[in-house]
C-alpha cells in the first residue's frame, strides 16, 4: 500500500527520505517519488519502478532543502505512470502525498477544473493539492484552509502537504489511512508506520481520525475535525533498526520462515501466565463472558480464523462465525447472536478489517484485536489485544504472522475451554504440552528446504495446482493455494478434500500437481481415500503429513514429513513445508518473492 515519509528541519533531507521510503518498500508499490523545498521553490524527483531508479535519478541530480515529503505509490486510480506517481503539484505552490482514496474526486476535480485548475495526473490524490491552493486564494489561514479541505473530501486519507509560503512545516492529515509523526530533538518526522521513522526516532505521536496537524522542527501542533487543538499521546515505539534488514538470508521471506521458532515462542510467552500456564490475556470472568465469538479478517489472518473456529468450536463449544472483512458490514449481519468480535491483522492496518471490527463495535460486540503491530490502528480501537510478537513482517506474502496467529488462537481456544469447563483438565494439559512444544517442533519442520527444492523445481511449470485438506488442515490447504499463487502465480486452489467428488474433481488431468495436507487423525482415512481418488485419474500427489501417516499414502509421488504432533496442532507445523514450497517454486520462476506484483503488504484501501 502507499507509503509516505516526510522531514522537516533536517539538512539536506532527501536521501533520509529516501532512506525511509526503503523502509516501506515491503507495503509494495510500483512507483515513487521525493520533493523538498530549498528555499526558492520546490525540486521534485519521481520514477517508476523500483526505489533503485529513484536512487538513481538523485544521484545524479541531488536534492537540497531541509523539508521534504516522499511517496511509494501502489496504482489504484490512473495507471502506473511518472505522471501519476506522487508528490503531485499545483501552481508550483502547492505540493502533497496521499495515501487512501479521494472517494469524490470526480465531482472536485470537475469543479476544479471549471474553475481554471490544470491537472497533469489522473490520481484521485492530485485533487488534495489544488483544493489547498483554491482555499489559499480565498485568502484563508493555514487552519481554516486545512479545515476546509478536510471537509470538501470524502473517504480514507493520509496525506502530507507542502506549501511554498510555508516552508519551516508540512500539514498532515488523516481518516481511517494510518499516519505516525516522529519526534527528533531537531527534526520532526512523518510516516505510513514507525517502521519508515525507525532510524530516526522512536518518539511517535499517532493521530486520530479526522485529526489534522501542522508539523515542525520542534514539534507538531495536532487539531481534531472541528480545528480544536487536541493533545496526542506520544509513545515509545519498540520498532529497532536492526529488526528491517534479510539478516544473510536472500529474501525476506526466507528469513521471516525461519524466525517462526522464535514468533512462536514469543507469542506464547504473551499467553503466558505467571504460573507458566497458557491463557489469555484476559480475566477469567472476561472470558466467561464470552459466548459467541465472529472473526472478522482477510487473507491469509482469515484463513488463521478458519483454523481457530475448528478449535474454539471443538474445545470450548463456543459458536464461532469467520467473515471476510470486506463483507461483513455491508450485507448487514446480524449480531445479537455473538458477544465478541475477533480482528485478526498482521498488520492491524487492513483497512477492511478495521472497518469491520468498528461495525461490530458499533453493534454492541466486545472487540478484541489480535494484531502483530502494536500500535497500529486496530491495535489501538480494539477494546482489548491479544498480541502476536511475530516481529516485523517484511515480505508481502504473510508467513510468520500466520503460525503466530495460530499459536495465539490455540491458546485462546484452550484458556476459554478451561474457563468454560468444556475440556478435561487432562485434554488441557495434553495441549499445553503439545503448544509449548511447538517452537523447537517448528524449528525440526524447518530442515525440510533440501527435500523440497525439486518439488519445487518441478512444480514451477506447472500451469495450475489443487491444495486438499480436511479437518482442521482445510483452512491450510486454503493457505498454501495462496501462498503458491501470491508467489509463483501459478493458479492454484484449496478444496476440503470431501468435497472433492461433489465437482471439482473434474479439474484432475494427467501429472495436475495435488498438494495434499494429511495428519494422522479422525479423518486419516477418509482423507487418503479421497487423495487416492485424485491420484486414480493422474493426480500427482505431493504429500505434506506427520511422519505417522506416511504410510497411509503409499501412491503419493513426493512425500514430506514434519515431526509427529497433536493432530490438533498440525496446521501449525504443516504451514512450514507449505510456506517453503511456495517460497522455493517462486525463487525457481525468478518472480519477485518479498513483492509480488500488483500486491501490497498493508491494504489500507477498501
Ligand atoms: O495485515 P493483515 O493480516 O490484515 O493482512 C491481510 C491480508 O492482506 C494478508 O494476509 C494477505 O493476504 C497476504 N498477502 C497473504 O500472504
Amino acid at each position: 500500500m502507499c507509503g509516505i515519509v516526510g522531514a522537516v528541519g533536517l539538512a539536506n533531507c532527501g536521501d533520509t527520505l529516501l532512506d525511509a521510503l526503503r523502509r516501506l518498500e515491503y507495503r509494495g508499490y510500483d512507483s515513487a517519488g521525493i520533493v523538498t523545498h530549498n528555499g526558492a521553490g520546490f525540486e521534485i524527483t519521481r520514477s517508476i519502478g523500483k526505489l533503485a531508479s529513484l536512487d538513481s535519478l538523485i544521484r545524479k541530480n541531488p536534492l537540497s532543502g531541509d523539508v521534504g515529503i516522499g511517496h511509494t505509490r501502489w496504482a489504484t486510480h490512473g495507471g502506473v505512470s511518472e505522471a501519476n506517481a506522487h508528490p503531485h503539484i499545483a501552481a508550483e505552490r502547492v505540493v502533497i502525498v496521499h495515501n487512501g482514496i479521494i472517494e469524490n474526486h470526480r465531482q472536485l476535480r470537475a469543479r476544479l477544473e471549471q474553475e481554471g485548475h490544470l491537472f497533469s495526473s489522473d490520481t484521485d490524490s492530485e485533487v488534495l493539492a489544488h483544493l489547498f491552493v483554491e482555499a489559499f486564494d480565498a485568502g484563508l489561514s493555514l487552519t481554516e484552509a486545512t479545515k476546509s479541505v478536510l471537509a470538501a473530501i470524502e473517504g480514507a486519507y493520509a496525506f502530507a502537504a507542502l506549501v511554498l509560503d510555508h516552508r519551516d512545516m508540512l500539514i498532515v492529515a488523516r481518516n481511517a489511512s494510518p499516519l505516525a509523526i516522529g519526534l527528533g530533538d531537531d527534526a520532526s518526522f512523518i510516516g505510513s508506520d514507525a517502521i519508515a521513522l525507525a532510524h530516526l526516532t522512536r518518539r511517535v505521536i499517532y493521530l486520530k481520525d479526522n485529526d489534522f496537524a501542522f508539523v515542525t522542527a520542534e514539534g507538531a501542533a495536532v487539531f481534531d475535525a472541528k480545528g480544536t487543538p487536541v493533545n496526542r499521546e506520544e509513545v515509545i515505539v519498540a520498532a529497532s533498526q536492526g529488526l528491517v534488514d534479510k539478516g544473510g538470508y536472500r529474501h525476506f521471506m526466507e528469513k521471516e520462515i525461519h524466525e517462526q521458532p522464535d514468533a512462536i515462542a514469543h507469542s506464547l510467552a504473551a499467553m503466558t501466565g505467571a504460573d507458566g500456564r497458557i491463557s489469555a490475556p484476559m480475566s477469567r470472568d472476561q472470558l466467561h463472558d464470552i459466548t459467541g465469538i465472529v472473526m472478522l479478517a482477510a487473507g491469509t489472518s482469515h484463513y488463521a480464523s478458519l483454523v481457530a473456529r475448528y478449535w474454539i468450536e471443538g474445545l470450548a463449544r463456543v459458536p464461532v462465525t469467520c467473515e471476510i472483512a470486506s463483507e461483513y458490514r455491508y450485507r448487514k449481519p446480524v449480531t445479537s447472536s455473538f458477544s465478541t468480535a475477533i480482528a485478526i491483522s498482521q498488520s492491524g492496518e487492513s483497512l477492511d478489517t478495521l472497518m469491520a471490527m468498528r461495525h461490530a463495535g458499533e453493534n454492541d460486540l466486545q472487540t478484541i484485536g489480535l494484531v502483530n503491530v502494536p500500535g497500529s490502528t486496530i491495535a489501538r480501537e480494539a477494546d482489548a489485544v491479544m498480541p502476536t510478537r511475530a516481529g516485523p513482517e517484511i515480505g508481502v506474502a504473510s508467513t510468520k504472522a500466520f503460525t503466530a496467529q495460530l499459536t495465539v488462537l490455540i491458546s485462546f481456544a484452550v484458556a476459554l475451554a478451561e474457563v468454560k469447563g468444556a475440556i478435561t483438565p487432562q485434554r488441557a494439559d495434553e495441549i499445553q504440552a503439545q503448544i509449548q512444544a511447538m517452537p523447537g517442533l517448528v524449528g525440526k519442520a524447518l530442515t525440510s528446504f533440501d527435500a523440497i527444492r525439486p518439488i519445487a523445481h518441478d512444480l514451477a511449470s506447472a500451469r495450475s495446482a489443487l491444495f486438499l485438506g480436511r479437518d482442521v488442515l482445510f483452512p491450510l490447504a486454503l493457505e498454501g493455494a495462496l501462498k503458491l499463487k501470491e508467489l509463483s502465480y501459478i493458479h492454484a486452489e484449496g478444496f476440503a478434500s470431501g468435497e472433492m467428488k461433489h465437482g471439482p474433481i473434474a479439474l484432475i488431468e494427467d501429472a495436475l500437481p495435488v498438494v495434499a495436507m494429511l495428519a494422522a487423525d479422525e479423518v486419516l482415512g477418509k482423507a487418503a481415500s479421497n487423495l487416492r481418488e485424485a491420484s486414480a485419474r493422474g493426480g500427482r500427489i505431493i504429500l505434506l503429513t506427520e511422519e505417522k501417516a506416511v504410510a497411509e499414502v503409499d501412491f503419493a509421488e513426493s512425500v514430506i514429513t514434519v515431526p509427529n504432533v497433536d493432530p490438533l496442532l498440525a496446521p501449525i507445523l504443516l504451514a512450514v513445508p507449505a510456506q517453503i514450497l511456495a517460497y522455493l517454486t517462486a525463487v525457481e520462476k525468478g518472480t519477485d518473492v518479498d513483492q509480488p506484483r500488483n500486491l501490497a503488504k498493508s491494504v489500507t484501501v477498501e
